[in-house]
């Protein structure tokens, strides 16, 4: 196969943890007799730096025009620490979202065996964990009205969603439920917020269309409780952007590290595979970063394109660095630490 990948690095960690997925594609690419093209472009601070524009406008064409795109990280703690900054590398994240029309953001939760006993939680309150998080990504509060009054004494962000963006997203939750165990749980705040009461309601006349599927409706923070108390009762979870950014990070703790979650945001045509981790600034250019979530969001990649054998190649070599302990420091407790060039030569090497 020939395949166009842009690839956005960003900030941060994100150069180098791409620089290991490259590595990796690239030696999954010989192996299986595939040409790959990579058109690396600029996004973030880097790119704000470069041309004032966190997505330029060249950027957006090398995507568009791409198979798929390989994200990186975004965001510098130079705009973090600055509320007044009027272009923020994130703003660049959502711009390509949008203009990508990646409306919908796989997140799968696993567990990795050599890596159970690394968890803060119980060894058997998380084994067997296998749920995939939905998550409604170019709608919501990202997105909605925000502003100051009140000579900037009151702010406001406003959680919009339209019947259309919700039907959307649900139908990818219940396509994926018939794929799965047939278990779909719609996530809201349907007993506060009027948006969630319009989520529940789109889902629920979607009920009929899929009788097979058994749709749980639960409330956001029993969730967050749920989650960690006993995550297996979870299949496929559907739910607004802002709850799916924040039970995500939290859903990484039953694999062990932030490190090791890769994510795909598909919508219409193009996907997107990113790491769900942050740009982690504190260890840029230090190459001790975990390159994993990228490695595994580029084998949600091959997996795009239905090439699952190579996907499967990846994810058999993550397992493998894993038992043989070639592991950056997040996970290295007292052992030894492997750079992050390290552990990609090696996941190259052992392909
Ligand atoms: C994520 C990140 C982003 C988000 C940030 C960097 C804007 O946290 O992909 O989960 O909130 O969507
Ligand atoms: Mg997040």
């Amino acid at each position: 196969m020939n395949l166009n990948i842009a690839l956005l690095a960003g900030d941060g960690i994100g150069p180098e943890v791409i620089d290991q997925a490259v590595k990796v594609c690239d030696a999954v690419a010989k192996k299986f007799d595939h040409q790959i093209h990579w058109k690396p472009a600029l996004t973030g601070a880097a790119a704000i730096d470069a041309v004032g524009d966190p997505y330029p406008d060249e950027t957006h064409e090398i995507c568009r025009t791409a198979d798929a795109v390989l994200f990186g990280a975004i965001g510098h703690p130079r705009f973090d620490n600055d509320p007044s900054a009027k272009v923020r590398p994130e703003q660049g994240l959502l711009k390509m979202r949008k203009k990508l029309g990646l409306f919908a953001n796989v997140r799968p939760t696993f567990t990795f065996p050599s890596l159970i006993d690394k968890s803060p939680l119980k060894r058997e309150r998380i084994e067997g964990t296998d749920l995939v998080f939905l998550r409604e990504l170019t709608g919501g509060i990202y997105f909605g009205k925000r502003g100051r009054e009140d000579n900037g004494d009151t702010a406001y962000d406003t959680c919009t969603y339209t019947r259309k963006e919700i039907q959307r997203l649900a139908r990818k939750g219940f396509e994926l439920a018939m794929k799965r165990s047939k278990k779909l749980c719609c996530v809201d705040k349907a007993n506060v917020l009027e948006s969630s009461r319009l989520w529940r309601e789109t889902v629920q006349a979607m009920e009929k269309e899929y009788p097979e599927v058994a749709v749980t409706y639960e409330f956001v923070d029993a969730v967050a409780m749920r989650l960690v108390q006993w995550p297996k009762a979870y299949d496929v979870l559907i739910t607004e952007n802002l709850f799916g950014d924040i039970l995500t990070d939290e859903a990484s703790v039953i694999s062990g590290s932030m490190g090791l979650m890769p994510s795909a945001s598909v919508g219409e045509q193009i996907a997107l595979y990113e790491p769900i981790h942050g740009s982690y600034p504190q260890a840029a250019g230090k190459d001790i970063a975990n390159p994993l979530a990228t490695v595994l969001s580029a084998a949600m990649m091959f997996e795009g394109f239905d090439l699952q054998e190579e996907a499967l190649a990846i994810r058999d070599v993550v397992n493998k660095s894993l038992d043989a302990g070639v592991v950056t420091e997040d996970l290295a407790e007292g052992g030894k630490a492997y750079k992050t060039s390290d552990v990609g030569d090696w996941l190259a090497a052992n392909l």
